[in-house]
Parts: C-alpha cells; structure tokens; sequence
C-alpha cells in the first residue's frame, strides 16, 4: 500500500521572479485556494496518511501557513465566524499529516528527496511536484491502483510538442502495456529537441521505490550543483527495475510558470 508522499518544497521558483524572492509560490492561490491545497486533497483522496514536505529556511511561510494557531485563536474568540472556523478546522486536518523536512540549499529534486529518506517506512512511495496541479481527474490514485495491479514504479506522462522537450524530463517506450500505460525503455532530464528519444513527458507524479535512495546517494551532482531525481530512475532502469508511464487522464494545468499560473486560475474557475 503506498501510505506516504514526498512534495519537493524548497525550490527556488525562478519561473516565478521577482515574486518568488519574498513569497512562497505553492501558497499562492488558485482561484482562491492556496495550489499546496489541491496537491493535499489529491493526496487524501487518494488515500495517503502522512505527507513529507521537504521546505528550506526560505519557505518557512509555508510551515507559518499550517501552524498560525494564536492568530486564528484570537480571531474566532473575538468573531465566531463559522467560515473562519471551517478554515482553521482545515488546517488542522492538514498539519495532522504534514512531515517538515529542511533541505538546506536548493540541490534539485533528487536532494530533496534524499532528506526524507529515514521518514519512509513502505517499499514505494508517492512523489508530486506542487508546481503540476492535475485536474478533473485523481492522477495520484490513478498511479496507485495501477502500481497494486503490476506492482511497478511508475510516472505520470504526456505527449508534449517536440520543440517543448527541452522543458521535461523526456522517455522512450519498451513495451505497451495497454492504451494508457508503457514499460519505459530510457528516460533523460530536459534534452535538446535534437537528443531528446521521443515527445513523452513526465509530469510531476512519481511512484517511486526506497531502493532509489541509495541511487540518489550514488549520483554526482550535475553542472548546475543539482541531483535529479530522473538520473536516480535512469540508473535504477539499468538494473531492470521497470518503471511504468501512465498518460494520465485527468487536465494538467502548469503552475510554475506566470502564464501558467494565471491560465490555472481560468480553468480551474471554469469547473
Ligand atoms: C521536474 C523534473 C522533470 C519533469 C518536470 C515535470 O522538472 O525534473 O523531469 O518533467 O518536473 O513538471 P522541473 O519542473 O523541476 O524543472
């Protein structure tokens, strides 16, 4: 049973400068819910008990986010808004299942996904990426009933435009499973149109095993001082363990980007 998931936190947002320099982007909201929020009711819904979110001394607002009880406090004594009651009863129902974890510098994914290793306890877990917000459909438990019927890692995809690759993490297939789901051959972080092996990529849903923790300790960092997560399944596929790409059926909106932020907030509010 996959009971834990790891939300990477503690990343710089450059996409998202100069706005990102004082303010955390994951609490921004989308159509007026904070976007960390759809992440947490995707990962209730889909059955998840305990939430690790890995933040950095930057992102100390998020922690703030979850734990401003005095503030909250005075305010009901002074009104019994029940709609302000409502809001500090949801919190509260977050933070029961919420993990911080710090992860000092920005190293990339891989690194942060290192600093939640001696919290997991089950041989899989579930990974999100809070900038990739899946609408319309449960991506995350879409991951986990496929994972219980083959008992495999597997990513979330999609085809993108080929003059895109460059922005993803990019697969190629080895052998398709069904309409949906593939047994991916090789998967390369953001190569060139030229380099890239096909248009599939992965979007921000990882069903990852623990034995990936001992890959991410292996790896160098690359050029930039970063550790990607996708090096760590790379290296994991060569020693046969097989990974699955599910295209997703839900819509995905990206939230990492100001364009996408702001066409997030017009689909969502379509709903
Ligand atoms: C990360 C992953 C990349 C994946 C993408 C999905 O990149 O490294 O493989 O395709 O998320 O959003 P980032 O968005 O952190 O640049």
């Amino acid at each position: 049973m996959i009971k834990q998931a790891i939300i990477p936190l503690a990343g710089l947002g450059t996409r998202l400068l100069p706005l990102t320099s004082v303010f955390a982007k994951e609490l921004l909201p989308i159509n007026g819910k904070p976007g960390i929020e759809y992440i947490l009711d995707e990962c209730i819904e889909a059955g998840i008990k305990e939430v690790i979110f890995i933040i950095s001394k930057n992102k100390m607002m998020i922690k703030k986010y979850f734990y401003n009880d005095n503030f909250y406090k005075k305010i009901i004594k002074r009104k019994r808004d029940p709609r302000i009651i409502d809001e500090y009863k949801k919190i509260i129902k977050y933070r029961k299942m919420i993990k911080f974890v710090f992860q000092e510098k920005p190293l990339g994914t891989g690194d942060a996904v290192l600093k939640a290793k001696k919290f997991i306890k089950d041989k899989y877990f579930l990974m999100l990426l809070p900038d990739d917000l899946i609408i319309k459909q449960n991506c995350s438990k879409s991951m986990i009933s496929i994972h219980k019927r083959l008992k495999l890692s597997v990513m979330a995809s999609m085809k993108v435009n080929k003059e895109d690759v460059s922005r993803w993490g990019i697969y190629n297939i080895k052998k398709k499973i069904d309409n949906k789901n593939f047994i991916i051959k090789s998967v390369v972080e953001k190569p060139t149109t030229k380099l890239a092996p096909s248009n599939n990529a992965v979007i921000g849903r990882y069903i990852l095993p623990k034995s990936i923790f001992a890959k991410l300790l292996e790896l160098k960092p690359n050029k930039s001082g970063e550790v990607h997560i996708t090096d760590a399944i790379q290296s994991l596929i060569n020693d046969d363990n097989e990974f699955i790409g599910h295209n997703f059926s839900g819509k995905y909106l990206d939230c990492g980007t100001m364009k996408g932020y702001i066409n997030s907030n017009l689909e969502i509010a379509k709903k």
